[in-house]
Parts: C-alpha cells; sequence; structure tokens
C-alpha cells in the first residue's frame, strides 16, 4: 500500500480492454467514498486534483488525506495533478509527493504543447512522476461551436503519433467529442471512433485518456432538480460509449460532474427533508454514501475494473 505510478496500472488496462477510473478529489468525504468503492471491487484507482481543489483544500491537507486514505485501506494509489498548466504548477506537484502529473498545453500551438510537455516531462521523469499530456481541445456546447467546427478542434491522429514520439510522454489525453461540465451534447450524443481507433492504430502501447466523461446520470439531475434549481438539458456521455472506448486504447476515464452531481442531489435531498437538520454529518455522511455506490458502479459496470489490481 503506497503512492504508486500508472504505469502498471495502464500497461494492464491496454492489455485487457478496461480502463482505470481517475476521481477527482478535493475533501475527506470524496476521498473515502472513492476510496472505499475501490477497495470493496478490489481495482486500480487513480485520485485527482485540479489546481482549484489543491488551492481549496491547500496541498498539505489533500496529501494527508490521501496518506490516511490508502493507510486505511491498504489500496495503492496513484495521485495526479490534472490539467496542470505550465511547468511551476507540475514542478510543485512532483515536489510535493504527486506519483503523476497532467500538463495541459492544449491551449498552445502544437510545438508550444511540444516544448512545454518535454519540459515537464524530464524534470517528472528525473524524480520518478508520469506524466500526461493533451493534444486537441474539448470544446463544450455552451462554446456554441456547430459540430463541424468542433470536430476541427479534434486530435489530429498523425500529430498524436508524432507528439508521443517527439515528447516522450507517458500517456496521452486526447479531444474526440467529450467536453467538462453536465452539458456535453445538444442533440444526440457524438464520438469520433473512427478517429480513436485511427490514433490507437498509430500508438497502440500509448494510454490514452478520456477527460469529460461523466455520464451526468439522471438518477441525481433528477433528484437536484426535484430538490432545489434545476439542471435542465444536462446531458452527458451514454455509459456504452465508455465501455466502447475501452476497446480503443482508453485506460483513463476522467470523472469529476458525476461526483459533484451525486453528492449535490443527496445533501438537496437531505435539506429539503429535513429542514431542521444542522449537523453536517448528516448531510456529508450520506453524500459519501452515495459517491462510494456511484463510483462502484462506475469501476464494475462502465469501467470493467474490478478485481484487476
Ligand atoms: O477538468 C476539470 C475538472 O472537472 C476540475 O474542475 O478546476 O473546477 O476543480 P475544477
Ligand atoms: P467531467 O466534467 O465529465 O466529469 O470530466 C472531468 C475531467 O475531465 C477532469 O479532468
Ligand atoms: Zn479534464
Amino acid at each position: 500500500m503506497a503512492l504508486v505510478t500508472s504505469k502498471e496500472m495502464f500497461a494492464k488496462a491496454i492489455e485487457k480492454d478496461y480502463a482505470v477510473g481517475a476521481f477527482n478529489v478535493n475533501n475527506m468525504e470524496i476521498i473515502q467514498g472513492i476510496m472505499d468503492a475501490a477497495k470493496e471491487e478490489n481495482a486500480p484507482l487513480i485520485l485527482q486534483v485540479s489546481a482549484g481543489a489543491r488551492k481549496y483544500a491547500k496541498p498539505v491537507y489533500l496529501l494527508k488525506l490521501v496518506e490516511a486514505a490508502i493507510e486505511d485501506t491498504g489500496l495503492d494509489v496513484c495521485l495526479h495533478l490534472d490539467h496542470g498548466e505550465d511547468f511551476d504548477i507540475c514542478k510543485s506537484c512532483v515536489d510535493g509527493g504527486f506519483t503523476s502529473v497532467m500538463v495541459d498545453g492544449s491551449k498552445h500551438p502544437f510545438e508550444e504543447n511540444i516544448a512545454l510537455t518535454k519540459q515537464v516531462v524530464e524534470y517528472a521523469h528525473d524524480h520518478g512522476v508520469v506524466v500526461e499530456a493533451e493534444l486537441g481541445k474539448l470544446a463544450g456546447v455552451e462554446d456554441n461551436i456547430k459540430v463541424d467546427a468542433r470536430s476541427a478542434t479534434f486530435t489530429d491522429p498523425d500529430e498524436a503519433a508524432e507528439f508521443v514520439e517527439r515528447t516522450g510522454v507517458d500517456s496521452l489525453a486526447i479531444a474526440i467529442g467529450t467536453s467538462h461540465g453536465a452539458y456535453k451534447f445538444k442533440g444526440e450524443p457524438y464520438l469520433d471512433f473512427e478517429r480513436l481507433k485511427e490514433i490507437h492504430k498509430l500508438i497502440p502501447n500509448t494510454p490514452l485518456v478520456l477527460h469529460g466523461a461523466s455520464t451526468v446520470l439522471p438518477e441525481f439531475v433528477d433528484r437536484c432538480n426535484q430538490y432545489g434549481g434545476e439542471i435542465p438539458g444536462a446531458q452527458g456521455v451514454p455509459e456504452d460509449m465508455i465501455r466502447e472506448s475501452t476497446k480503443w486504447g482508453i485506460c483513463k476515464v476522467n470523472i469529476d460532474t458525476d461526483l459533484r452531481l451525486a453528492m449535490t442531489a443527496e445533501i438537496r435531498r437531505i435539506l429539503v427533508e429535513s429542514p431542521a437538520e444542522f449537523d453536517p454529518r448528516k448531510y456529508l455522511g450520506p453524500a459519501r454514501d452515495a459517491i462510494h455506490r456511484m463510483v462502484q458502479h462506475k469501476i464494475k459496470n462502465v469501467l470493467n475494473a474490478s478485481n484487476k489490481r
């Protein structure tokens, strides 16, 4: 039981067509809910932290919470920086005990993305830390971009092969139609599987990462709507599309929105049904249980990662 890199997890996942869940964390209840689910499913696990989450919880609290969870469950965990936008934050996480960092240079032109990624890879590898990079842009429907304009931002397979070769990166996040948040598609959900297959064919040994992979489970959206402000028109990535993607090199599936929805739905329900309640344990405890159930469902039924530890 220790903090580990994702190297071994991905080597197994790519061979056996399943994916490791990478769940965003920022507090104790979220970490506990996820860890308990992974323990019950005997599954490999990545806990990831955005720059915003790291600032919110303070770096030392997050690290100590994850260390405590490892001690409590006896699981190995990969602790990953999500969307590191420059060298400094990646370096700070490498120095601060993370075992994996993402350098997200996707907003930069190709050559600049390569230069930034190479700089991070060099530093991280020198310190035994693995690196995820991103090529292509995830566009949200809220950006109001038409479908053909959206696909112009998808990852180019030849560029992906050149990028991996020139940077030495350990895994690559690609854009094939997903986006962050609760509003991913306006009409029918669409992922460019032909593009994914082409990328996987050119770089079959590179673990690919699917960002924006929340399903936006109707159960939680309905409950949020029932007990408070509406989340109308929310639309996630269907579970069968996530399952399909794991056949074509997707080894890491990023989930944040589904955690937020599961937690919020439960807290709203309790505070509406019991408005006199003011003990945080009475709503954070059930919220932790909701996260536990949701993550267990993902690991077992969507990622096919049960008993893959
Ligand atoms: O990809 C973004 C993650 O959902 C993290 O979001 O920056 O609001 O923590 P955040
Ligand atoms: P979701 O918003 O779909 O959960 O995506 C999370 C993500 O990609 C974190 O990097
Ligand atoms: Zn992301």
